[in-house]
């Protein structure tokens, strides 16, 4: 497949699109159109064509998509082919629940460390992983192919702890601490805050209402 520059909007679709095909995979469907995804996925079908020609199309006039074959190769682009070996640092209530947490593996994401300074926690058995003490990272990194890191830590050891990641080989943070990294280039840095999710559906609420009340 030809190679080009692929705006992050598409990018940051096609996961949906990956869980949607993934789920018609499953329940043994072979082809579907563009208006059929569209109407299951609420998004228009020019959306679903302009993404898809990015990639060169996928699909076949009057055929419409091969489910299997465009699920795989939505999957090769996101690099879903290849093992990713994460660890997670900080081994508190959200960074034992991502641990916990078996689907990450069937997308090809391996769980192999976590790491806390709380020598209390050091040893905790998380799904088969041992909690490991802070001066073992830089050398677990190194030792086992760990190109993933996800930060569950309080923002003010945050930033010190990513340097120490990333001068030993860690490629990309997902970061849950509440603070802007600095990372050099060519370092993906991905922030989640799920509060933002709340805060969207709090002001949807209010809008609601706010329509409520004037009709
Ligand atoms: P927690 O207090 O249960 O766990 C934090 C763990 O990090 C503790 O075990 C602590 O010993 C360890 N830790 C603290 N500083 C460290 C350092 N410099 N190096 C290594 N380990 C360190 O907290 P919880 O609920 O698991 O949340 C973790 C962090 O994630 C919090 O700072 C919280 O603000 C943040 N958070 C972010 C969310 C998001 O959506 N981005 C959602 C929930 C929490």
């Amino acid at each position: 497949m030809e190679e080009k520059e692929i705006s992050q909007a598409v990018i940051s679709r096609l996961p949906r699109y990956f869980r949607y095909l993934g789920e018609l995979k499953d329940e043994g469907v072979e082809r579907i159109s563009s208006q059929e995804l569209s109407e299951l996925m609420k998004v228009t079908a020019s959306q679903i064509r302009q993404d898809f020609n990015n990639f060169g199309g996928f699909g076949q006039q009057g055929y419409g998509y091969n489910v299997e074959y465009l699920y795989k190769e939505i999957g090769k682009i996101l690099g879903l082919d290849e093992k990713h070996n994460f660890i997670i640092i900080g081994a508190g209530n959200l960074g034992q629940a991502l641990g916990n947490y078996l689907n990450f593996e069937r997308r090809g994401f391996i769980f192999r460390g976590m790491f806390d300074k709380n020598p209390a926690l050091v040893g905790k058995d998380v799904r088969g992983v041992k909690v490991m003490p802070m001066e073992e990272m830089e050398r677990f990194v190194k030792e086992n192919d760990i190109d993933i890191a996800v930060l569950t830590i309080p923002k003010s050891g945050a930033e010190e702890v990513a340097e120490r990641l990333v001068a030993n080989g860690i490629r990309a943070i997902w970061n849950f601490a509440h603070v802007d990294l600095n990372v050099p280039e060519g370092i993906q840095v991905e922030n989640v805050h799920l509060s933002d999710s709340l805060m969207k559906l709090s002001y949807n609420i209010g809008c609601y209402k706010r329509e409520k009340d004037k009709a």
